[in-house]
């Protein structure tokens, strides 16, 4: 067997294999068909300040090679979190990654403070939802703004923290090099693509937001060329998605450049991929002679 062990920002992941925040809950529904102890880490849905209903159905579409959704940051609220899915997720060996969003800088600050000396491994800042109003994307699609987030939660919390990056910009180097400036430990990405389809018979979107973001495998090579960019840009660590379903497209996201992986619309239409990637994770390095898979990081060969 080989070594599937990563580190990112100082925290040692057992594989590289976390479930992506909003694809997987808290686990619960998972535990039943496997122990969460198997999994890298565990990415939580994303956390506001308080609860959200999210927005209104319908909120998922399925769309050729992925799926397009605009659930909107439906959650319990930092205190349900706290209180009742942290506790439960601590007893799991497995790495914990608490995923915030909110709509003022102050908010975030705010929660990635109460983060502070709890069973949380990590904070990833999501400043790039594609579906709310208020913050979400507007943060990360902007290098200032994306940078005054950053500087704000990275000073509120003592966790690593990592920020998730949207792919619906001109230059995502610009808001990479702009958060790592800023104190980010890491970066996460891609969060979704925007996107629409139409009901041609009723002429409404399927949506009810209208817009929602794309995921799975039809953004796979968008984020695999957006990740080798950011490898190449900034100096910390990168924490790769967008679109991966098979322990193949893990190494290809690894040969980019990512240190770790997350997984998201692959859980949808495969509940047990998480269990065959890392499966295949393993046949992989045998067959390859890869005695580390940390080793693989940034290996591409660009011509
Ligand atoms: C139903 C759904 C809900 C999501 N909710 C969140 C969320 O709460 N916070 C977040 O940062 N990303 C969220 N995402 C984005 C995913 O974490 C991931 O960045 C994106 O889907 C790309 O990965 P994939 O192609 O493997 O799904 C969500 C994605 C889906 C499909």
């Amino acid at each position: 067997m080989s070594n599937l062990k990563v580190s990112v920002a100082g925290v040692e992941f057992k594989n590289p294999i976390i479930p992506a925040s909003g694809a997987f809950g808290y686990g619960r529904e998972y535990e039943q068909f496997y122990p969460l102890s198997i999994l890298g880490g565990i990415s939580v849905k994303g956390t506001t300040l308080h609860r959200r209903e999210g927005n209104p159905p319908p909120r998922v579409a399925e769309t050729p090679s992925g799926m397009l959704n605009s659930v909107g940051l439906q959650n319990g609220g930092a205190e349900k979190f706290l209180n009742y899915e942290l506790p439960n997720l601590a007893t799991k060996d497995t790495r914990i990654i608490a995923n915030i969003a909110g709509a003022t800088v102050e908010e975030c600050a705010q929660l990635a403070g109460m983060m502070n000396g709890t069973a949380v491994d990590m904070v990833e800042l999501n400043i790039s939802c594609p579906n709310v109003k208020h913050g979400g994307a507007a943060f990360g699609t902007n290098p200032v703004t994306a940078a005054e987030i950053t500087a704000a939660v990275r000073k509120a919390t003592d966790k690593p923290l990592m920020v998730k990056l949207s792919p619906n910009v001109t230059d995502i180097t610009e808001i990479a090099k702009a958060v790592e400036a800023a104190g980010a430990d890491a970066v996460s990405l891609i969060n979704t693509l925007l996107g629409m389809r139409i009901d041609i018979k009723t002429g409404r979107p399927i949506l009810k937001n209208n817009v929602g973001g794309l995921s799975g495998p039809a953004v796979f090579p968008i984020a695999v060329r957006m990740v080798w960019q950011v490898y190449n840009a900034v100096n910390i660590p990168i924490v790769g998605m967008g679109g991966i379903a098979t322990a193949e497209d893990v190494i290809e996201m690894m040969m980019a450049g990512a240190k770790a992986v997350q997984i998201g619309a692959a859980l949808f239409s495969d509940p047990f991929a998480l269990v065959k990637i890392i499966e295949g994770l393993n046949e992989y390095c045998d067959a390859n002679g890869i005695k580390n898979l940390a080793d693989i990081t940034g290996t591409v060969k660009p011509w």
